[in-house]
């Protein structure tokens, strides 16, 4: 067994929770939007067409923002495709995923699903095929109130309120080559630099986001950040960050160590937007909107050929998440929230079908993936400050990071209310005694609950047939003096005190 210890104080704040760290992503891909959101023909579908299925899962799995329409889908997107009567919006190509899209769904769609789910909506504009014209006339149509050619469309199109999203993201992923209209970043930081000054002539109050890097992989990583906020540093309030990670060659240690990634690359933009941001003797501090993240088995999707002759909504990136993804999801989760003072928002991607924590079956049943529960309890119990709390752990070397420790953890705290840990064991062979030094708390503090999520088989999933396989369970190993909890080999922990 390996023993562990962190210590909680309410004084070592990092920064109030975000709670846009708990943001998802709707793209125009497979079936996360038909067959996913939206499925007129199902038992479940309500009066506009949306699953009540998925919607029920969107809202337990506590999810405040929605990123949309893409991803790389956005570089080829027509908005207008998607507005107006149903039967007279053309079938367009989808270059990005090879298929067809029906463009039955549309922003004024999107925006009421997002009413019902209770969640913001957060748009991304072409900068791929298009640019500042189209980005200016979609944020018209979408948040002007009435009283021009293209507010009325809207109101005519039966969105009588102003849709009022507030953040925009400028652009997906241009420095990656596979990206419709892929730029330099010279190239792609005048264009956001101009689109960002349009739009915000329309509407100042605006959240922009650059886009920065499409991963920390990326040849032009570090360099593509500061180019991009040389131009739009005074003109925009996020540069965006995305990363996938998945197990290769069975190299689990480094796996589920991938949240070292996560934090280097976090650290790594920040330090460069603040380089820019001295060398502009600017006082302004631009924050990091995690826009992509989480576990793909991108080198599968990558080796498979393009959907033949043009599909609706083929299956695509339908990853089957197990046990150890759901714990290396978690280190994600506990990494975003460690940097809260620099990353304000984040995006799961996806929500359904596609790499998402909600699957469905056409016509069917919806259930839960097992990196569905790290992030419902993160959503629902990290509230108030985010606290530093120093873990002192022994360590293992990993061939992708080097030496890590097998605890990694964050908690939360709400003054009168409680605390939360949040804490991944990452040693495959052994538990871990993790003891927690809360006498800052004051004396009579208590585990309120403590849950696992773990299981022998950490290849272990869950399916339609037997959707809680793996699902959080009471932690029976806690002792109260000292403060002790014992954290199974591969496991996810939630900690609540009270
Ligand atoms: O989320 C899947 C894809 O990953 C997105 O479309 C793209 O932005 C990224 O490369």
């Amino acid at each position: 067994m390996h023993t562990a210890h962190l210590t909680i104080d309410p004084a070592f704040k990092v920064a109030p929770v975000s709670r846009r760290t708990f943001g998802t992503f709707v793209e125009h891909l497979g079936r996360c939007v038909h067959t996913g959101i939206y499925e007129p023909g199902h038992p479940t579908a309500d009066e506009d067409g949306f699953r009540r299925d998925v919607l029920e899962l969107a809202r337990e799995l506590g999810i405040s923002t929605v990123r949309y329409p893409g991803g790389n889908f956005v570089s080829g997107y027509r908005w207008e495709d998607g507005i107006g009567p149903r039967e007279q919006r053309p079938r367009r190509l989808d270059l990005a995923w090879h298929s067809t899209e029906t463009n039955e769904v549309g922003v004024d769609e999107f925006v009421r699903w997002c009413r019902k789910a209770q969640v913001e909506p957060m748009m991304a504009v072409n900068l791929g095929t298009r640019g500042i014209e189209a980005a200016v006339d979609l944020l018209e149509y979408c948040n002007h109130p009435a009283g021009t050619a293209l507010s009325d469309r809207r109101v005519a199109n039966g969105a009588e309120e102003p849709h009022g999203i507030r953040m925009w993201c400028l652009g997906n992923e241009m420095d990656g080559p596979w990206q419709i209209g892929h730029k330099t970043a010279r190239e792609y930081g005048r264009l956001a630099a101009e689109t960002a000054r349009a739009m915000r002539a329309l509407d100042p109050g605006l959240e922009l986001v650059a886009c920065g890097s499409s991963s920390s992989a990326m040849p032009s990583f570090g360099a593509w950040e500061a180019e991009v906020l040389q131009e739009t540093y005074e003109l925009v309030d996020y540069i965006s960050c995305h990363a996938y990670y998945e197990e290769k060659d069975g190299d689990l240690g480094s796996f589920l160590a991938c949240s070292t990634d996560m934090e280097y690359f976090i650290r790594s933009v920040a330090a460069t937007a603040d380089h820019v941001g001295a060398r502009l003797k600017s006082r302004k501090r631009i924050d990091i909107s995690f826009d992509e993240w989480n576990i793909w088995y991108l080198s599968r999707f990558q080796g498979a050929a393009p959907p033949a002759d043009w599909p609706v909504a083929p299956p695509l990136l339908e990853d089957h998440y197990h046990l150890a993804d759901a714990v290396a999801f978690g280190g994600l989760l506990i990494t975003l929230l460690r940097n809260s003072d620099r990353v304000r928002a984040a995006s799961l991607a996806q929500l359904v079908n596609v790499i998402a924590p909600i699957m469905t079956e056409p016509g069917g049943r919806a259930w839960k993936q097992t990196t569905f529960h790290p992030f419902a309890q993160a959503s629902r119990y990290a509230a108030g400050d985010v606290l530093r709390v120093e873990p002192v752990s022994p360590t293992y070397e990993s061939a992708d990071h080097g030496e890590v420790p097998f605890l990694h953890a964050v908690a939360t705290h709400t003054e009168g209310e409680g605390t939360t840990v949040f804490a991944i064991n990452r040693a495959t062979d052994a538990p871990l005694s993790l003891r927690i030094d809360a006498r800052a708390l004051g004396g009579g503090t208590r585990v309120v609950e403590a849950t696992t999520l773990t299981d022998p088989d950490v290849y272990a999933r869950n399916t339609a047939d037997h959707p809680d396989r793996i699902a959080p369970r009471p932690n029976p190993d806690i002792e109260h003096d000292p403060l002790t909890v014992l954290l199974p080999p591969v496991s996810w922990n939630v900690i609540r005190l009270g």
